[in-house]
């Protein structure tokens, strides 16, 4: 062993010297009982602490004299000044985005990950990681039905799989229209002409990828509601395109959609996809997981023939962020992005048998996040996870018909996946108030309150010009009681918003 006994530097990085494990222990000792008396159950979701209040506390402990702090000191101070005023993830009613609690083998996870410190882009700095990866790629490949010709990469999320999907349609249909290879000249002439059909409620991705790939989101066309894309209306749009001299390039099916969870028909789209020619891309970064529940599975029926697959394992996998995998029914296709570089992966690495994930990948320094799906799979097996699935889908079941029965809230749909969206519908409204408008601003200020008072943090949206409020149940802890009284908060906060218009106390619900 080569480690300078009598270094100073030893207590700062993890090594094999006596300063380093008694440095090590107490701060990860320190950092572990930190987080259970200020994170692991706050009473609320959200401390409360305004904005102005936030910036003074967090100013004045920046400006404190804190490097004269040890590591253990300076970690206790933070647990109630900063960590206490984090979202908690873990609260029942921290309910707003596809947002999950961390599984604990998933924390265990990233103490590995970070104290490894491996990186993905080269067998050099990654070693077994690469290794499992890859390993975790092929399960992943087979257990979405695809063939031995599959591959896939690990991503920071459903942003970039959906990114990476796009990306390779668009340099798939230049070469094999063209026979013309974007990576070395660039966008072809017809590419002005390149579009993408999807849903009108499909993730905002989508458009920004458009973007970045040089089509502008003008060559997005959205076609109808996910759970309504089907063949006819699909070939419909794609015969008026052509008619109108555009290019269609790709067609994106989304497994869950954002807002209501709606799944499109992927079997039939991926046959009319085939027939048209089109790149077909599954974004299941939040419905991927149902693959795991023998309730919901039947919602993924056709995924196998999807050209390429978002799918997140920071959502309804609960893993912490990130964990994303971009999954490619033709690993060929990914020779579109690879470059081979000498210092990092030369092409003689591959004669050795040296695998370097970076041609997979438009990220070069990555992380190990495939250690998270490891551990997870083999602590809790599979059906654990199809478990969580059914119970919080269950659970939106059961908030979805408290709603119906409730006559001053209206829901939207029957919940296809974990959200629930509603809105808040008094009547009577206040007089003065069109009745659209006032529910529109009466329910986006309830979600407001409750999230500035920390009791509760609740989505909102936008459809078809209405204001909604959405629960996104992916918490297994959540109960239905948490959930009654979530209901009785939103009651009381809509009456002291209505004091306050009825004493004109501000123009909050002006119209
Ligand atoms: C359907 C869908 N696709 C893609 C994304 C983007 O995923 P990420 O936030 O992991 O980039 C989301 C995020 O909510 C989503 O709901």
């Amino acid at each position: 062993m080569s480690i300078n006994n009598h270094n100073p530097l030893n207590a700062h990085f993890l090594t094999a010297s006596p300063e380093s494990r008694k440095s090590y222990d107490e701060t990860i000792m320190a950092v572990a009982k930190m987080l259970t008396d200020n994170f692991a159950m706050t009473d609320q979701p959200y401390s409360g602490k305004t904005i102005p209040e936030l910036k003074i506390l967090l100013n004045d402990l920046w400006e404190s004299n804190s490097t004269k702090q040890s590591l253990p000191e300076l970690i206790n101070e933070i647990g109630p000044k900063i960590v206490k005023h984090l979202i908690n993830v873990n609260h029942p009613l921290c309910i707003a985005h596809l947002h999950c609690p961390p599984l604990i083998s998933s924390i265990a996870a990233e103490i590995i990950i970070s104290a490894t410190n491996q990186s993905m882009d080269s067998w050099d700095q990654s070693g077994a990681a690469t290794l499992i990866e890859q390993q975790m790629l092929d399960w992943l490949c087979q257990r979405y039905g695809f063939s031995k010709n599959a591959d896939g990469i690990f991503t920071s999320g459903g942003t970039q799989s959906n990114f990476m999907g796009l990306l390779l349609a668009r340099d798939y249909a230049a070469f094999h229209n063209y026979d013309w290879l974007i990576s070395d000249h660039g966008l072809p002439s017809q590419a002005n002409k390149f579009c993408i059909l999807c849903s009108e409620d499909c993730h905002f991705s989508i458009h920004q990828s458009a973007h970045l790939l040089g089509f502008g989101k003008r060559a997005v066309f959205p076609i109808a509601a996910n759970d309504r894309l089907s063949p006819m209306i699909v070939k419909k749009k794609f015969y008026e395109l052509k008619n109108d001299g555009m290019i269609p390039i790709a067609l994106v099916s989304t497994a869950g959609t954002t807002d209501t969870g709606s799944f499109a028909p992927i079997e039939e789209l991926a046959v009319c996809s085939k027939e048209l020619n089109l790149w077909f891309h599954v974004d299941a970064a939040f419905g991927g997981g149902v693959i795991f529940s023998d309730q919901h599975r039947n919602k993924l029926k056709g995924v196998e023939q999807a050209d390429s697959i978002s799918i997140d394992f920071h959502k309804l996998f609960y893993q912490s962020i990130s964990c994303g995998v971009f999954l490619l029914k033709n690993k060929n296709y990914f020779d579109f992005i690879k470059l081979n570089v000498d210092y990092l992966n030369p092409e003689s690495n591959e004669k050795y048998g040296i695998s370097d994930l970076v041609g997979k990948s438009i990220q070069t320094t990555r992380r190990f996040d495939a250690l998270k799906i490891y551990l997870a799979l083999k602590a809790y097996g599979e059906e654990f996870f199809g478990i969580l699935i059914d119970v919080t889908f269950e659970l939106a079941l059961t908030t979805a018909s408290y709603i119906e029965k409730a006559t001053d809230f209206e829901l939207l749909i029957t919940p296809v996946l974990n959200t629930v969206v509603f809105r808040y519908c008094p009547v009577p409204v206040p007089s003065g108030c069109h009745w659209e408008n006032y529910y529109n601003k009466l329910n986006k200020h309830i979600r407001l309150a409750l999230l500035q008072s920390g009791q509760a943090i609740i989505g909102c949206t936008k459809i078809n010009g209405r204001v909604y409020l959405k629960l996104t149940l992916m918490n297994p802890l959540t109960r239905i009681d948490d959930i009654k009284k979530l209901f009785k908060m939103i009651r009381q906060e809509a009456k002291h918003i209505n004091q306050r218009l009825i004493n004109k106390e501000d123009r909050l619900l002006d119209n």
